[in-house]
């Protein structure tokens, strides 16, 4: 019989304790302790494995270029770096609703045209269910096996038999190991499944990918514990409301680390979006205050986005401060800055900021253009439609200079602004082309920006 013992397991972070704790003391979250139970033999099987590997001498290790399979889905080549690396481990993660499967089903179809063999274990829907969403991407594909199983063991068995290049478990935390104790979604079986599939990836010479869910608040048993286990982790953002969706690498061991593929869902799947600056500035609105356009950068990629601002009375003791698509804690302290450096008024206004089209921005260069979009709507003066901003702003109210300023300015130049406020400090050194048809506007404080911006029109 296998001995059992009883471990607390911090569902946030996967921290362990023999006894249970209010307090994670890794992650600092409160009753995220829940109770486990792990067996003994699961423990020796653990450390045989670790023990089958010999140490090596740095000089003695050679590396081989990487061979990576591509899907011709740019958007989703690029994040991966080029292309998925063999026999590595990848977790797309998203909330349920957001397009992990269809993604995955597509580029499954794209792989399986490289001749090669995939096992799609769909763990949450049956074989029907897949094949009508495979027949609404019109996927079809001889080499594309699937499977609706959730017991690991089986599913090994499988890969076993099959020999298949490529697994997709759809997801993990409905797969179950049945030798452990614990409900298929606890950490405990997450975390041993993704293990025990991960080791025979590598093993077996076969790339892994898996699904995990997470909810809003990123609470679930699954992607966080397993973030370190995998070697590329991708985020899909965006809401189930909004049509774009945003891939993002926030984990790549074989390439850089915070690129993103954007993708727009249709009645026939995901579909690449090359342009998206071109698509996020479709709707905005002619002559109204509190709109800028700010040059960011994701990843290795420039994106221009409209940051709007309102700014309103507000009719409470307490003005109301809302933000999406931008921290909250830094929309606060820009108005802060604001308040002190330029004595603006706003401890009794309600005070909204957005980006449009559901982009989370999580770059310091956008603060000049959350200060620009908030000042003009206090002082309900228009920003110029042609005018791009970026730059991060310091607590003395002084602009700072970012990464990659040519970038932004060339994508700002191809989408035809006319004037960049951009930093001082950015402006040295820059080899723009001669006949650049954009004016640089170099500031050194959000004083001089504002002078620049905020200048009154006929209206
Ligand atoms: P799905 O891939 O099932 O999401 P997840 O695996 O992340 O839970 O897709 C979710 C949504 O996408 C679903 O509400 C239906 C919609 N959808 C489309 O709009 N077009 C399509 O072609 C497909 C396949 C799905
Ligand atoms: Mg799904």
């Amino acid at each position: 019989m296998s001995k059992t013992k009883t471990i607390y397991v911090c569902q946030e972070c996967g921290y362990e304790s023999p006894k249970w704790l209010g307090k994670c003391p890794e992650c600092g979250h409160w009753n995220t302790m829940i109770e486990e139970i792990t067996s003994k033999e699961l423990e020796i099987h653990k450390m045989k494995k670790s023990f089958q590997d010999i140490p090596k001498s740095l000089t003695d290790i050679d590396v081989t270029e990487e061979r990576r399979i591509t899907s011709e889905i740019e958007e989703f080549d690029r994040i991966l770096g080029q292309g998925l690396v063999r026999n590595s481990v990848v977790l797309v993660g998203g909330e349920p609703g957001i397009g992990k499967s269809t993604l995955l089903l597509q580029v499954s179809s794209r792989y399986c045209t490289k001749n090669t063999k995939i096992l799609y274990v769909s763990a949450e829907e049956s074989i029907k269910q897949t094949k009508i969403r495979a027949n609404r991407l019109e996927v079809n594909f001889k080499n594309l096996f699937v499977v609706n199983q959730t017991n690991l063991d089986v599913i090994l068995e499988y890969i076993n038999r099959l020999s298949p290049d490529i697994v997709i478990i759809d997801s993990i935390q409905t797969i179950y190991r049945p030798d452990l104790n614990s409900t298929a979604g606890s950490i405990s079986q997450v975390r041993e499944c993704a293990a025990e599939l991960s080791y025979l990836a590598k093993v077996r010479n076969f790339t892994l990918f898996l699904v995990g869910h997470v909810t809003k608040e990123g609470a679930i048993a699954g992607p966080k514990v397993l973030e370190h286990i995998v070697d590329t982790v991708l985020y899909f953002e965006g809401d189930r409301h909004h049509n774009y969706r945003i891939l993002r690498a926030v984990k790549n061991r074989f390439g850089s680390t915070n690129e993103v593929g954007i993708f727009e869902m249709t009645d026939r799947g995901l579909k690449e979006v090359k342009n998206p600056s071109d698509i996020f500035l479709s709707e905005r609105p002619e002559d109204t205050s509190g709109s800028v356009v700010a040059a960011t950068l994701e990843g290795s990629r420039p994106i221009l986005v409209e940051i709007q601002a309102l700014v309103s009375f507000s009719g409470y003791p307490q003005p109301s401060r809302r933000t999406t698509g931008v921290d909250y804690n830094k929309v606060n302290l820009l108005i802060a800055v604001l308040e002190k450096r330029l004595k603006f008024k706003l401890f009794n206004k309600d005070i909204f900021v957005n980006v449009a089209g559901g982009v989370k921005l999580q770059e310091p260069a956008t603060d000049l253009a959350v200060v620009c979009a908030i000042s003009s709507s206090s002082k309900d003066i228009p920003i110029e439609r042609d005018v791009v901003v970026f730059g991060e702003v310091g607590l003395g109210g002084e602009v700072r200079a970012v990464t990659h300023p040519k970038k932004r300015i060339e994508e700002a130049e191809r989408l035809g602004f006319k004037k960049c406020v951009m930093p001082s400090g950015n402006s040295k050194g820059l080899s723009l082309r001669q006949d650049t048809g954009i004016k640089l506007i170099p500031v050194n404080t959000i004083y001089s920006a504002l002078k620049e911006v905020l200048k009154p029109t006929g209206k």
